[in-house]
């Protein structure tokens, strides 16, 4: 059996262009055969922007709030990660195969590299996104404690990769961009972290409105606590506390770090922030998308 002691650290693979994990590349192949189904719902973001929050929201509407139930097994169980691959953990695909209609599935591809079953079948999609300059501190946070990532460098180095797409995924701003315009010939419901921040019933109401699970009130109110923070960071089924230690790491950095807007702060420097909006602004020229960097 592979250890991911064989592979400490691997370099990114690049599949069309795009940097990926080497042990995502490798699944890609698996996810081939992949069959998407009209009842799937698929949860996709760039990864650090709230994916984990928004499945297990889904989680508990689907379950129709009953918390018992949601303690079935971990997330990444109860919500197939599509292209997830790594030593002795089951893959996404293998996982998939376990998971009962209808099901709740979630991906970080870009719009190239995602199966074609999805946009065939009319899958509806949540896309949830973050601001950037959150995204980059969280995201070098989980490359230290993820080690199926490269080392990150230092913190200046990964900004600097991340402002150029050199890390797993690529570019944040192809990504965001790309799933916004999706929505104009597709099912997408685009959130947005920070309004789950501020006002997470409305956004949740958007979520059920959207999938169609009306639920009472009372059972919103339980959903809207269950998946607070502080609970899921206290939650075995919600923290990746299950995964081994060689996987992640939570004594370098726990996966539930702060879930806060504006964390920023405490890590760019004034010139790194000048530089980033410099870069920003060109990269996001033209387009309608906007993003509140602090609440
Ligand atoms: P931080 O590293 O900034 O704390 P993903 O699930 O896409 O990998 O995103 C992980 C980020 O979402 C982490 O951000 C994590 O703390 C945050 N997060 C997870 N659950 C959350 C919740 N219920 N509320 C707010 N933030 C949450």
């Amino acid at each position: 059996m592979e250890l991911i002691e064989d592979n400490p650290r691997a370099p990114l693979v690049p599949v069309n262009g795009i940097p990926l994990i080497k042990y995502f590349a490798e699944a890609l192949e698996q996810l081939k055969d992949f069959q998407a189904w009209p009842d799937d719902i698929l949860i996709s973001t760039y990864p650090k922007s709230g994916t984990t929050w928004a499945s297990e929201i889904l989680d508990m509407i689907y379950q129709g709030g009953d918390r018992k139930k949601c303690q079935r097994s971990p997330i990444f169980i109860r919500v197939p990660f599509l292209e997830f691959k790594a030593p002795g953990v089951p893959t996404g695909m293998e996982t998939l195969k376990e998971t009962p209609p209808p099901r709740i599935l979630k991906t970080h591809l870009p719009l190239s590299l995602v199966p074609q079953t999805l946009l065939d079948q009319k899958v509806k999609i949540i896309y949830i996104a973050r601001n950037a300059k959150d995204v980059a501190v969280s995201y070098f946070n989980f490359y230290k404690m993820a080690k199926v990532h490269p080392e990150p460098g230092s913190w200046e180095e990964f900004l600097e990769k991340f402002m150029t797409g050199k890390v797993s995924y690529g570019s944040w701003y192809q990504h965001v961009l790309e799933w916004w315009e999706l929505r104009k010939r597709h099912p997408v419901l685009y959130l947005f972290y920070e309004d789950m921040k501020k006002d997470p019933k409305k956004e949740i109401q958007k979520i059920i409105d959207f999938v169609g699970r009306p639920l009472p009130e009372n059972i919103l109110d339980q959903i809207v606590q269950q998946t607070s923070f502080k609970a899921m960071r206290e939650n075995p089924m919600t923290n990746y506390s299950t995964l081994p230690k060689q996987i992640m790491d939570h004594s370098i950095s726990p996966f539930m770090r702060k879930g806060a807007t504006g964390d920023w702060k405490n890590t760019f420097t004034v010139a790194q922030n000048e530089r980033f909006d410099a870069d920003y602004e060109k990269q996001m020229a033209g387009s309608d998308l906007h993003f509140n960097t602090e609440l």
